[in-house]
């Protein structure tokens, strides 16, 4: 059943509208500047659209992981520098509400008493309080006491089923006879992701990579059931040459990583197209690099796929009705190394199919070839784009109202 969208919110005109964004961001380790603010400009278009209709919006999101960070690193996780950056795109002031230390309390009751329609505030990190991944109702009760409707515009976050203001908020507010829709982004990724899984433009053509199979392991099985073609690449791409047989090389391969490629071999050659060439770097002097297939000779180690692979893998996509896309093929932060990754977004960015990108590292490349506008989707989820293609049901947007 498809969910509430914004649309179906009704007269909001003077309503507090509270809507959880993820605004988890990059940051500058030193000095907490927003190094990529991508899933902030993501969600203007539900806070546009909610200031236009004369709505109250209240934004709240975590930032980072305060409960593993030291008190130096806490400070850089305050909901400042993601305001100011929001400040900028909106025109508008964004002012971070708190009550002294406190994400909720008295303060931040009176400061929400007192907006005017079209005003928008953030609330502080909410991972401040420990409370908000333990799916606490008082956590939640203490939130839904701030408005009138909730929003779920924080795609990235939605397989977090533990996070009070994903799960126990919109329960609450439900509980209070409140509506809770979807914002425009978590309705757009799931029009496609929904499309993607449901009625793919066949050839479907997924590439994966990433250092690790082990953690993509549902991911790949929930990908092998649907696709006519899996290319892998990346660092991943060593572990299935092990599996092999093969030598890597300095190539870093954890033993649980060749026992999670080992299942698949049996359809490589088949579903499963591996590299068959590949860039290999010194270890001691990453300046001095060999072009090989099969081994990966003694003191090198694998960063990146080779021009063999590169043209098969741009043979597959030219052929796509949709491309898929979890994981760069090479290590394509060193720009000697991003070749394979360039050459496979630029493909993406010409072809005529529908090209998915997942969030995080993928996402990321493609920004840095400033390629990401050229295709059809670029997600603004990391797990929660793995999580959702696998098939997992999300407890955040099971809360959401029906239409
Ligand atoms: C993400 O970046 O994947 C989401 O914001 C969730 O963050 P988390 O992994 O810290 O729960």
């Amino acid at each position: 059943m498809p969910k509430k969208t914004l649309e179906q919110l009704g007269e909001i005109r003077g309503k507090r509208i509270l809507v959880r964004v993820d605004f988890n961001v990059p940051l500058d380790k030193k000095t907490g500047a927003v190094k990529n603010d991508r899933r902030i400009r993501a969600a203007l278009p539900t806070i546009q659209t909610l200031r236009e209709r004369g709505a109250v919006v209240i934004l709240m999101s975590h930032l980072g992981r305060p409960e593993k960070a030291s008190p130096e690193e806490r400070r850089l996780l305050t909901m400042d520098r993601v305001a100011e950056r929001l400040h900028q795109l909106l025109g508008q002031p964004v002012p971070v509400l708190s009550s002294g230390d406190d994400v909720v309390g008295p303060q931040v009751q009176q400061a929400v008493q007192a907006l005017q329609p079209g005003q928008v505030v953030l609330l502080q990190n909410l991972r401040f309080d420990p409370r908000e991944q333990k799916n606490s109702s008082d956590f939640a009760a203490a939130l839904a006491a701030l408005g009138d409707a909730y929003v779920n515009d924080a795609f990235g976050t939605c397989h977090n089923d533990n996070d009070t203001s994903m799960v126990a908020l919109p329960a609450a507010l439900k509980a209070a006879g409140k509506p809770r829709a979807i914002g425009r982004l978590v309705q757009r990724e799931l029009e496609v992701l929904d499309q993607l899984l449901t009625q793919p433009v066949r050839p479907l053509v997924a590439i994966m990579g990433g250092a690790k199979v082990s953690d993509k392991l549902g991911f790949l099985h929930a990908l092998l059931h649907k696709v006519d073609h899996l290319l892998i690449g990346g660092k991943m791409t060593y572990a299935f040459l092990k599996a092999q047989g093969r030598q890597v090389g300095a190539t870093q391969v954890a033993d649980v990583e060749v026992e999670a490629a080992r299942p698949f071999l049996a359809q490589v050659g088949n579903k499963i197209a591996l590299p068959v060439d590949y860039v290999a770097a010194r270890s001691d002097d990453l300046h001095q690099t060999i072009l090989c297939s099969g081994d990966v000779p003694d003191g090198y180690e694998g960063v990146d796929v080779g021009p063999r692979t590169v043209a098969t893998y741009i043979q597959h996509i030219r052929m796509a009705g949709t491309v898929v896309w979890n994981g760069p093929v090479g290590w394509f932060e060193q720009p000697l190394f991003s070749r394979g990754t360039y050459a496979l977004a630029a493909a993406l960015a010409a072809c005529r199919a529908t090209t998915i990108v997942g969030g995080g590292e993928t996402a990321e490349a493609v920004e840095q070839f400033e390629l990401a506008d050229l295709m059809t989707h670029v997600s603004t989820g990391g797990g929660a784009f793995l999580a959702y293609v696998e098939g997992k049901k999300f407890q955040s947007l099971a809360q959401i109202d029906d239409q």
